[in-house]
């Protein structure tokens, strides 16, 4: 399994990001997005953003990743890493919606890289949202 504690297996995460990310389909905004998800059983899930004209139904690439995610591998993905690119060299930190979605297969500390305007930043996942909505919260 590869060590996402190690520096390079994030920048490798990275990469994987960057080349989900020029499968975008995204003809209205031209703003090209990749994510890849380290699982806990090592794989390497990514997805790419995918628009529709009736734009409010346009699929982040966080959101493309998990269910790709889940399709492959089932209900109990656990997610480790994550790591978000773009091909427009702008900021694109996972959107408020995203971070929802990551938030039901994701491990709290899990770290989260993505290009912020100060170049990458990498947080743990629960510093990107915390309080998120849980079923299971009492
Ligand atoms: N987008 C993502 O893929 N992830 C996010 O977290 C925010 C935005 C996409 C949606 C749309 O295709 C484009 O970026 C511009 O908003």
């Amino acid at each position: 399994m590869t060590d996402i504690l190690n520096p390079g297996s994030l920048e490798s995460l990275v990469e994987e990001a960057r080349k989900a990310a020029e499968k975008s389909y995204s003809p209205y905004s031209h703003f090209r997005v990749g994510a890849a998800l380290q699982l806990d059983n090592g794989a390497i899930v990514t997805g790419a953003n995918v628009e529709n004209g009736s734009y409010g139904l346009t699929v982040c690439a966080e959101a493309a990743a998990v269910a790709r995610a889940v399709a492959e591998f089932g209900p109990s993905i656990r997610i480790r890493a994550v790591a978000v690119a773009n091909l427009n060299q702008a900021p694109s930190p996972p959107c408020g919606a995203c971070r929802q979605i990551l938030s039901e297969f994701i491990t709290p500390d899990a770290p989260v890289v993505f290009p912020a305007a100060e170049g990458m930043c990498m947080l743990p996942f629960q510093e990107l949202l915390p309080l998120a909505f849980d079923m299971k919260a009492t």
